[in-house]
Order: structure tokens, then C-alpha cells, then sequence
């Protein structure tokens, strides 16, 4: 009733008109005052009911079958779990479509982070080869999103199909093995880069840690349990200076986050093992680079800042030192992930309980070759035919290490892996899908 008050003392204070009428003494404007105070008052209760609602619709979980709905909008890796992307007997039809398996020996595969630069190129080759495939992704906004879209468009058309999900909802992934029995699951789903990190450190516990739990947990819980295959990487080797970097060296000096949870994600490996004899291979993957790949990472944006004359900078390690990666080919990549897939044995239990001992390795998967980062901007300025502006600046401690070089012996004698591009050969397929991809359509934006 207090909202009355000021229309009423407003009208009050309306000077009256001598001679025409007299505003306090009408029967008229009493009746006029009193419908005037209820369409302010309906007014209000409207305006009330309205926030009410609001604030119910904001707060309340946007997809029943979200497991986790908290989210933050900081946290690029949780955007996914906001809207309801999935469900509903089309849906169905096309995740047992794209998993039907359509050669003699194929697997069935769950490809986690399938429209990530490593994701797209292992799907795209399962597929290719007659493996049934599903992609899932969160296709969060780490890096730019339309790249990620246009790898599952890419995906669509060789018959994959992604579903858009996060890897912590646990609901969505036990509905996928409700209605597929994968055999294998491609873990790739992961927050990658080391200097982002000291940015959004929470996302990479979200992803790399409470993301493999949840799919471990459902894989685990799966009749029959799948054999897995996920992504650890070569940063595990952290701050280990005995090159080159073999499986039996120490991994107990993360320098940074993100080896951190990759490391942890190795203990977590061998704890899922142990109770619950999943079959889990580990690869270590050491810098890989191609067309589709990751804006974030050196090659990539090297590409784009010489091109648009920009200056890019280069790393010196301490002492003048060189700081080198062992830059291995996508396709090289690919060939260690698919026989890791082929060679890994059956998971040993069922319905959540180990029967036997079951198969447990981590891989180096690398080139052997570390080349110095001032060599990958020389065989950049020769293709690109532009030189770079290079600022030399000291390395800052923000989890990049000096160099890596992977010895591959076990990965050579276990997998038949060979890598056999060398970095020359393989930029210049990188850049010639980077010229294509960003004036060809010219439309796509590369900052
Ligand atoms: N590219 C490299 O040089 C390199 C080196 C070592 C290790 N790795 C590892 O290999 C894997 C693939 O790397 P990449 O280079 O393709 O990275 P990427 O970022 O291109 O691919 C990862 C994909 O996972 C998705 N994703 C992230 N969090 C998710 C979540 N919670 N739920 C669902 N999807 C999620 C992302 O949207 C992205 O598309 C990662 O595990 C990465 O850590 C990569």
C-alpha cells in the first residue's frame, strides 16, 4: 500500500482550476483516484512476479541431465554445461550411425575432444579406415570457438559426429554407452596449454583431473568396460635435464599446472587400473603441430603475427641458452594414437569390478629430433617469403622449459611407431592450410 502514497499525494498537490471543477469534492475523481491506485497496484505486482521469475529461471539447472551445473564464466572448459545440447530419438539415430562400426576387425570409438586439433585428425582417420566413430566435445572458448566448429563441420562430412557435451557430465557420458558399447575410448578432451594456467589454473582442474575421473568412472561402470587411450604429455618430464626423455625418467618436477594434471592424471590412470582393471595406455605427446592446429601455440601464431608484420618474441634461456622443442608431425601423431588403439588389450572388468590383471603402458610420442626455435621462424620466413621482426626476451618462469626430446624406443618396439616427417616438410603442409583456411573464404579472422 505505500506505493499508493506518492499518486495520491501527487494528485493532491495538483493546484485546482477555479471555476471548472474541484478535484478533492468530485465523486468522479474519487472513482478516478481509486482505479488510478489499483493499475498501479496491479502494476507493481506484475513488475514483482516478473523478477521472481527471472531470478527462478536464472538459478534453475538449464539441462535436467547435467550432472554438474556450477558454472563460471571464467571457466571456458565448464560453457558447455549451460545449455541443453542433446537428447531425443534423432539424436540417438545419429550417435549409433556415426559409431557403427563399417569394416571387418573395426573398433568402436569414443573420441573425447574430438574438435581439438589432435581429436579431429584421430577421428577423421578411424573413420576413414571404417572404425565406428563418436566425437564429444565442449567446444569451450580457450581458443577460438569457429575453429572448433569448422573441424566438426570438416568431421560431418567424413560421417562423424560430435556431440556437444562436457566431459564432466556424467549423465550425457553413461547415456552414450547406454546407447553404444564402445570398445575403445580416445581420451583427448583436456585443457591444454602451459601459460594459461597462471590464468585460469581452476579450468585445468576441471578438465584434466575431474574430466578424466568422470570418464574413468564411466568407463569403469561400462559392460564391457572399453580399453582406453588418452593423452598425458611430454611437460610431465618438467624440469628432468637427462635428455633424451625417456619413460623410466623421473616425472616428479612439473613446471607447470598443466603437467601437474597430467601427472596427476598418470597416477589416476594406475589407480583405475588397479581396483577396477580398465585397460588404460598413456601417450606423451611432444609438441605436435600441422594444418587445423592450435592458434595457442608458437608455430601457429608465429604464422599469423609475421604475416601481419607484427613482432614476435623469442625465448633465451638462461646463459644465452637455446630453447628447443621436438616438434612432432600430426600425422605422425596420428599413426601412434591408432596403434595404441590396436595393440591395447581388453579392459579385465566388468560392471565396476576388476577380474584380472589388466594392461597398463604410457608412450613417448615424439620426433627425436629437437630443432631450436630459431630455426622453426627461419623455415616460417622462407615459406611465408616475409621476415620476421624478432624480439630476443629472456624466458619467463611461467611453465615453459627449456627444451624436449623424446626417446621413443618403447613406442618404436611396442607400436611400430616411426615418425617420418621432418619439421621443413611438415610447416610447409601447415602453412599452406593456414594460407587456404584464412584467405580462402576470407571471412576467418585469425586474432
Ligand atoms: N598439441 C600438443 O602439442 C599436445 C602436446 C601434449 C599433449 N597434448 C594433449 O593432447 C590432447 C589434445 O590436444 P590438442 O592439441 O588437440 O588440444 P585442443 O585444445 O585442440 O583439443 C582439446 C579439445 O578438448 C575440448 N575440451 C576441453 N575440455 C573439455 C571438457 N571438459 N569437456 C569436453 N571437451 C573438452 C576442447 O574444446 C578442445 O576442442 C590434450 O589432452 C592435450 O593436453 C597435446
Amino acid at each position: 500500500m505505500s506505493q499508493l502514497k506518492p499518486l495520491s499525494s501527487h494528485l493532491d498537490s495538483i493546484p485546482s482550476t477555479p471555476g471548472k471543477f474541484k478535484m478533492d469534492k468530485s465523486p468522479y475523481i474519487h472513482r478516478l483516484r481509486y482505479h488510478f491506485s489499483l493499475a498501479k497496484l496491479s502494476f507493481w505486482c506484475f513488475l514483482f512476479l516478473s523478477l521472481i521469475l527471472i531470478f527462478f529461471y536464472r538459478a534453475a539447472p538449464p539441462n535436467p541431465n547435467s550432472a554438474s551445473q556450477s558454472s563460471s564464466s571464467s571457466d571456458p572448459s565448464r560453457r558447455s554445461l549451460q545449455t541443453p545440447t542433446w537428447g531425443g530419438p534423432n539424436w540417438e539415430k545419429r550417435v549409433r550411425s556415426s559409431a557403427r562400426i563399417r569394416s571387418r576387425n573395426g573398433i568402436c570409438v569414443l573420441v573425447t575432444g574430438a574438435a581439438g586439433f589432435v581429436g579431429t585428425h584421430v577421428s577423421a582417420a578411424l573413420k576413414r579406415r571404417g572404425d565406428g566413430v563418436l566425437g564429444m566435445d565442449n567446444f569451450n572458448n580457450y581458443y577460438d570457438p569457429t575453429l572448433k566448429r569448422a573441424r566438426q563441420a570438416l568431421l560431418e562430412r567424413t560421417g562423424v559426429f560430435v556431440v556437444e557435451g562436457d566431459i564432466n557430465d556424467s549423465v550425457l557420458l553413461k547415456k552414450l554407452f547406454d546407447v553404444v558399447a564402445f570398445s575403445h575410448v580416445m581420451h583427448l578432451a583436456a585443457q591444454a596449454g602451459v601459460r594459461y594456467a597462471m590464468e585460469n589454473p581452476t579450468s585445468y582442474v576441471h578438465s584434466n583431473i575431474a574430466g578424466l575421473v568422470s570418464v574413468l568412472e564411466v568407463c569403469k561402470s561400462a559392460n564391457p568396460q572399453p580399453a582406453i587411450v588418452w593423452a598425458s604429455s611430454s611437460s610431465v618430464y618438467g624440469l628432468n635435464s637427462k635428455v633424451p626423455f625417456s619413460e623410466k625418467d623421473r616425472t616428479d618436477q612439473p613446471a607447470s599446472l598443466y603437467a601437474a594434471t597430467k601427472k596427476a592424471g598418470e597416477e589416476i590412470a594406475h589407480t583405475y587400473n588397479h581396483i577396477y582393471g580398465l585397460s588404460i595406455t598413456g601417450l606423451r605427446f611432444f609438441t605436435v603441430y600441422g594444418p587445423w592446429g592450435r592458434p595457442d601455440m608458437a608455430y601457429f601464431f608465429f604464422t599469423r603475427d609475421i604475416l601481419k608484420g607484427k613482432s614476435i618474441p623469442i625465448f633465451e634461456a638462461p646463459n644465452h641458452g637455446t630453447v628447443a622443442r621436438d616438434f612432432t608431425y600430426i600425422d605422425d601423431i596420428v599413426k601412434g594414437c591408432l596403434a595404441s588403439l590396436d595393440t591395447a588389450e581388453k579392459s579385465t572388468g566388468s560392471g565396476g569390478k576388476k577380474k584380472g590383471p589388466a594392461q597398463l603402458r604410457v608412450f613417448n610420442l615424439g620426433n627425436t629430433s629437437p630443432v631450436p626455435v630459431t630455426k622453426l621462424v627461419n623455415i616460417l620466413e622462407k615459406l611465408l617469403k616475409v621476415k620476421a621482426n624478432k624480439v630476443m626476451l629472456k624466458m619467463p618462469r611461467n611453465g615453459d622449459v627449456q627444451f624436449t626430446h623424446a626417446n621413443i624406443t618403447l613406442a618404436q618396439s611396442e607400436l611400430g611407431y616411426k615418425p617420418a616427417t621432418d619439421l621443413q616438410t611438415g610447416l610447409k603442409k601447415f602453412v599452406r592450410w593456414y594460407l587456404s583456411y584464412y584467405s580462402g573464404s576470407g571471412k576467418k579472422s585469425s586474432s
